[in-house]
């Protein structure tokens, strides 16, 4: 095999670019639309950098058409967007808003005269505000509201939509909406956590079963954020530590959707705080997938809060010093480790990278170019690692950048830019990033091998 047959990905391998509704939408109250959690959330004082908020973020309700043509100039063959459930549902059950059903319905005919597939999301957090003042994900009345909002968006755009992913990272929903605060509802409460983790999940089961029945023929998955964990030390500590936050984040999604239950050590540490399982949950959770996806930015590294400093083994694991504007370590060699052990470990059919990409500092310069060489070699050094699990026999059938634009990064605000283009948020107008025109080639070229833009690809390795 010559380098660049190795280069080259599976003939029908799908390329994308991936959004959600919040983060590029505005039109926050146009047409109908319901509050959701995040507007509540972006509307409280000091919750969002420099006191940003979604009200018109990319301002893509308007734009839509226009940013479907630049993903066509860009060559992308599949799209993953999520619906905002308040725009088709503003009061999360009840009665449907035409105006909100019909924005998407345009967008999916769009797309497809365009040639580009809609990947769907349900949800990408932004519940209806209605839906949280009945309780949230932490009460389980939300299970049927879900199920009538899945059954709503699956009968409508059904007939043309071939992807489906239930939820998005139900880790952050739950533990950062709920436990940290950090996200909307911006609650800190562990047993709340614990409840919306469990009823996201079934909610998830149900909604499988509810899109297979409605639409023969689709494929059907949940986008997990799986992060792989690497102890600082070869310390028993830091090893528990690592064990542990594996547990909590990965295994503790991981598990059940594989009808394994939940991890056992985990269960042991929250004590009884579980107790609200009901008979038969287990198993709907375990509802069979087509696919899972997975969203991967970093490592995290691992260390006890039991290790002191001074203690320190002399081969503690320090990040390697390279860093995006999240402050996230660049670690390409953790997409390939998590997928061979999501392959060796699990039963999932198939594999999309449903997310991966990095915010940097972009500018456009004097000429109104915006020249992204780090977000480049990211991406590019992400591939190749991606390939390598491909060839060691790992079923990755496709890989969707986050983002196709440059958009409201939660609590960052806008102070984050992970698009492909850049949007200007006072003007509206965008620019194709380096990255854009790069990713134009390897969609072509269907590696990462270019022959002809060598220049755009010096800086890479
Ligand atoms: C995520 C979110 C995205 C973020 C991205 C960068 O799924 O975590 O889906 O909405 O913007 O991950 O933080």
């Amino acid at each position: 095999m010559n380098t660049k047959s190795a280069l080259l990905f599976p003939t029908d391998f799908t390329w994308g670019a991936a959004t959600s509704s919040y983060q590029i939408e505005g039109a926050w109250d146009e047409d109908g639309k319901g509050e959701s959690i995040w507007d509540r959330f972006s509307h409280t004082l000091g919750k969002i950098a420099n006191g940003d908020s979604g009200d018109s973020a990319c301002d893509y309700y308007h734009r839509w058409r226009s940013d479907v043509a630049l993903m066509k100039e860009i060559g992308l063959n599949a799209y993953r967007f999520s619906i905002s459930w308040p725009r088709v549902l503003p009061k999360g059950r009840g009665d449907v808003s035409r105006d909100g059903l019909d924005f998407y319905d345009r967008l999916v005919d769009a797309l497809l005269e365009a040639d580009i597939k809609p990947y769907v999301t349900l949800y990408h957090w932004d519940l209806p505000q209605c839906l949280q003042e009945e309780g949230g994900w932490p009460s389980r009345t939300i299970i049927t509201a879900f199920s009538e909002y899945a059954d709503l968006v699956s009968c409508t755009l059904g007939d043309r939509v071939k992807s489906w992913i239930t939820l998005n990272e139900p880790y952050v929903s739950a533990f950062i909406g709920y436990l940290e605060g950090r996200h909307a509802p911006g609650h800190t409460n562990l047993h709340e956590a614990l409840e919306a983790s469990h009823h996201l999940l079934l909610a998830h089961g149900q909604a499988v079963q509810i899109i297979r029945n409605n639409c023969p023929n689709t494929k059907i998955g949940i986008s997990l954020n799986l992060t792989p964990q690497t102890p600082a030390s070869s310390s028993v500590a830091d090893r528990d530590a690592t064990r542990h936050a594996d547990g909590m984040i990965n295994r503790w999604f991981l598990d059940p959707l594989s009808g394994r239950g939940y991890p056992e050590d985990i269960l042991r540490s929250y004590g009884d705080r579980m107790a609200f399982i009901q008979a038969g949950d287990m198993d709907k959770i375990a509802t069979p997938l087509d696919f899972l996806g997975v969203n991967y930015y970093a490592r995290n590294i691992t260390r006890s809060s039991e290790v002191k400093e001074a203690e320190n083994d002399p081969q503690t694991i320090f990040p390697i010093d390279e860093f995006t504007e999240m402050e996230w370590e660049v670690y390409p060699q953790g997409i390939c480790q998590i997928l061979k052990r999501l392959h060796g470990e699990y039963d999932f059919p198939a594999f999309y990278i449903t997310e991966n990409g990095a915010a940097f500092r972009d500018q456009i310069s004097p000429t109104g170019q915006v020249e992204d060489p780090d977000r480049v070699s990211y991406i590019k050094r992400h591939l190749k690692m991606i390939l390598e699990a491909i060839v060691s026999g790992v079923p990755v059938r496709g890989y969707f950048i986050w983002s196709l634009l440059d958009n409201f990064e939660w609590a960052n605000g806008y102070s984050k830019r992970f698009g492909l283009i850049y949007v200007d948020f006072k003007t509206q107008q965008r620019i194709l990033k380096t990255s854009a025109k790069w990713y134009q080639q390897v969609i072509r070229e269907n590696s990462i091998i270019l022959s002809t833009m060598k220049n755009l690809d010096q800086t890479t390795n």
